[in-house]
């Protein structure tokens, strides 16, 4: 089931990844034709709007929700700027309170938690919270960082005992410093999405190489314009399942039967 793949720049599952995009964009087309109207969207620790706003400008109907007044705030002018501010409603509040917030009317056909299971409380009760939300036939589409990936990138940049903690703490840090609050592992994740009744149709691993090249090696329009060639050239292979893995974030998209 797994589908391993690459792609380019944005921190772990911060702003969206090309293939990230790539993918809840074909989804959200194919749900609005087989649903025969834009859909209703839930983007929780939705930040800025990297997520909302491509979605709004396609047509769809997004809530966000974040704790922070600074985000909802770039998020409605952002929205503003691209003419979509009818399209999106920015409610402050977390994944405790989303529920309580959109209660009245809680059935979405797509919910996003990008960037976010990482900094949540409770990852277990975020991932209940948001797939009780969903409509019948609804999609989650998490992304989360991976803990393999930090392990070799702090290996390459000779922070060994750094790698080794992320390695062995369960939470994947490699101290109380840390500015990643959690890692996850794949099998994790998966088994977490089915524990609320979800069924995985699409894990991928995302953003392979572009944090473990030195940004020293980077310093040409053309250098870096290889880099993005070869995420590409990863995100379109098949064939090699360790890609994925090694992937800085974790692309998981799952429907509610
Ligand atoms: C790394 S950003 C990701 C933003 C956006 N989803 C994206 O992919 O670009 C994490 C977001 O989670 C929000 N956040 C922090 N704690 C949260 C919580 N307990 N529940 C929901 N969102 C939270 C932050 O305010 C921030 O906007």
């Amino acid at each position: 089931m797994s589908e391993h793949r690459g792609r380019r720049p944005g921190p772990a599952g911060g702003p969206r990844t090309t293939a990230v995009q790539r993918v809840l964009d074909a989804h959200a087309e194919a749900r609005r034709a087989a649903l025969g109207r834009p859909l209703r969207v839930l983007d929780l620790g939705g930040g800025t709007g990297g997520t909302a706003v491509p979605l709004a400008v396609a047509g769809h109907e997004l809530t966000v929700v974040d704790p922070s007044p600074d985000a909802l705030f770039s998020l409605r002018r952002r929205a503003a700027e691209r003419g979509v501010e009818d399209r999106v409603r920015a409610l402050q509040g977390d994944a405790d309170t989303v529920g309580d917030l959109v209660g009245a009317d809680p059935a979405f056909d797509l919910v996003c938690l990008h960037g976010t299971l990482e900094v949540v409380d409770d990852p277990e009760a975020a991932v209940g919270a948001v797939a009780a939300l969903l409509a019948p036939g609804g999609t989650f589409s998490l992304v989360v960082a991976q803990r393999l990936h930090a392990v070799l990138s702090h290996a390459l940049a000779g922070r060994l005992e750094r790698a080794r903690a992320v390695l062995e703490r369960p939470d994947g840090r490699w101290g109380e410093d840390d500015p990643a609050p959690r890692r996850f592992d794949e099998d994790a994740v998966v088994e977490m999405v089915r524990a609320h009744g979800l069924t995985p149709v699409h894990v991928q691993g995302v953003r392979v190489f572009a944090d473990l090249v030195p940004s020293a090696l980077l310093d040409s329009e053309a250098d870096r314009t290889a880099l993005a060639a070869l995420e590409e050239a990863a995100a379109a292979d098949t064939a090699h399942p360790l890609l994925g893995s090694l992937g800085s974030a974790l692309h998981v998209l799952a429907t509610r039967g």
